[in-house]
């Protein structure tokens, strides 16, 4: 069933997993990691990017997620992902999404801080939910940030903004990067167990892809409930597509359904992985 966020997350912060949180950006990607979460018996947080919400609109995404997820067994919910933008974000809770990310972390903290408040007070109007964050992630996630080194505030900052926000997840720079690492990260997973310590909130691990197990492990035990993917899936996507395409040429076919259900297969089968990886498979 769809289900607000903190559900999926509380249960996996107290059950110390993590949940897959994946960017899908059509309906193939969509159908897939649905299909991945089912087979996997595990809660998903499916997510959308501004770009993909504007390059398919809110309107034709939302009722793809409907139809889509109609009926289903397990639970899942709709995240919108890094978004600076008021108007997108109001669009995208007008429309029914579970939760947002208000990304305001190129804004002075007190600028956020004071705009994410009023996000908070809308999304509670729709019964959703919302992530907060002050420090810009290392990488640019469809078009969204950009590959300066992150900024990290002091502890307490970020434990004002917490308390005088009423987010429910919070995403700190921890040394973690969108895209693929340049170089190992080198990642301060202190600053996890210190934010959790003191608010209880769980906390949304970015940059997923590149990370290893032994760094997923432990963020994971320290609080990090919600496991961000992006990257991981669009190289899957590719990759897979380029495979089935070359042996396509090869034998002179030309039948699109069939180069969709080997990429959908491959999409799945990354989706039931990061469930085992992060622990929720069997916690649906
Ligand atoms: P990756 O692209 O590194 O997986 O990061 C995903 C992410 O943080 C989405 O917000
Ligand atoms: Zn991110
Ligand atoms: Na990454």
């Amino acid at each position: 069933a769809v289900v607000p966020l903190k559900d999926i997350v509380e249960r996996a912060f107290d059950g110390r997993y993590g949940v897959p949180a994946i960017n899908i950006f059509n309906d193939l990607t969509l159908e897939a990691v649905l299909a991945g979460a089912v087979e996997a018996s595990s809660p998903v947080i499916v997510q959308t990017s501004v770009k993909t919400v504007r390059s398919i609109g809110a309107d034709v995404l939302f009722r793809m997620w409907e139809g889509m997820t109609a009926g289903i067994e397990v639970p899942v919910t709709l995240h919108l992902d890094h978004c600076p933008d008021r108007a997108v974000i109001t669009e995208c809770l007008d429309r029914g999404w579970n939760s947002v990310l208000f990304d305001a972390s190129e804004l002075p903290v007190a600028e956020n801080q004071r705009q994410t408040i009023e996000v908070v007070a809308q999304a509670r109007r729709c019964g959703a939910h919302v992530e907060g964050e002050i420090e810009s992630i290392t990488g640019v996630e469809d078009g969204v940030g950009s590959d300066a080194e992150s900024v990290r505030q002091p502890l307490q900052v970020a434990l004002d903004f917490i308390a005088e926000t009423g987010v429910d997840v919070f995403a700190p720079a921890i040394g973690n990067a969108h895209g693929k690492y340049k170089q190992a990260p080198v990642l301060d997973v202190q600053r996890v167990s210190d934010i959790v310590q003191a608010t209880g909130i769980p906390i949304a691990l970015h940059g997923g892809s590149g990370l290893s197990d032994a760094q997923f492990g432990d963020l994971i035990a320290r609080g990090c409930a919600k496991v961000n993917i992006s990257t991981a899936l669009k190289q899957e996507y590719m990759r897979s597509s380029l495979v089935f395409l070359k042996g396509a040429e090869q034998a002179d076919t030309w039948d699109p359904p069939s180069l969709f259900r080997a990429v959908g297969t491959d999409v799945k089968t990354l989706t039931v992985g990061l469930a085992k990886q992060f622990g929720s498979a069997g916690k649906a």
